[in-house]
């Protein structure tokens, strides 16, 4: 049978517990000290310069050739060949109406080269043989032959364009130089001689 101790040893205490100590953060690494730059060499600067001096150059050749081709439209001739002057009949031909906006009208005397354009708002007007005048279909503007206003808003007669007879035969019209005034328009260059023997 076995005894019991009356007087038991006392059970050794636990031991208070530790403080938790958090794990020390990893120190970052120092960085690295720079290598300390090296200094241009002559060798460097000297190319930086050719460089330099080969952008410029560059830059100004390309300035002087814009230069020497510069942004221009180029528009089409005003001046083109009517044909043989002995191929058109006395009155008004409408023959390069479409393609150069002009009449041709042969008087006994010579021709004159009308540019069919009306001088309210620039439509272009039509002949009306019939009625010996040209009317503007826009806002009413008639003309005479001789392209004077005789009705409508136009404020001024239609003009008449430079007309020259070639050695050839042929009517070149320049559209670029115009007449309207009575007394100058019937003169050359805007009227040219015509008498076939
Ligand atoms: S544009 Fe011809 S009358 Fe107005």
């Amino acid at each position: 049978m076995s005894e019991t101790n009356p007087n038991p040893a006392p059970e050794p205490s636990p031991e208070p517990a530790k403080p938790v100590v958090p794990a020390a953060a990893p120190v970052a690494a120092a960085p690295k000290p720079l290598a300390p730059k090296k200094d241009m060499s002559r060798g460097d600067f000297l190319w930086a310069g050719w460089g330099m001096l080969a952008a410029f150059l560059a830059a100004t050749a390309a300035a002087g050739a814009r230069f020497m081709f510069p942004n221009v439209i180029y528009e089409p001739s005003q001046k083109f060949n009517a044909g043989a002057a002995a191929t058109y009949d006395l009155g008004v031909s409408t023959k390069w109406l479409n393609e150069q906006r002009v009449w041709i009208v042969r008087t006994p005397s010579g021709f004159y080269a009308m540019w069919a354009r009306c001088t309210h708002l620039g439509c272009t007007p039509n002949w009306w043989g019939d009625q010996n005048r040209f009317k503007c279909p826009c806002h009413g503007s008639n003309y005479t032959l001789d392209g004077d206003v005789i009705a409508g808003p136009a404020p001024m007669p239609l003009w008449r364009a430079k007309v020259m007879l070639a050695a050839t035969g042929d009517l070149i019209v320049d559209k670029a130089v115009l007449e309207n005034k009575p007394g100058k328009r019937e003169q050359a260059p805007y009227f040219a001689d015509y008498a076939p023997s």
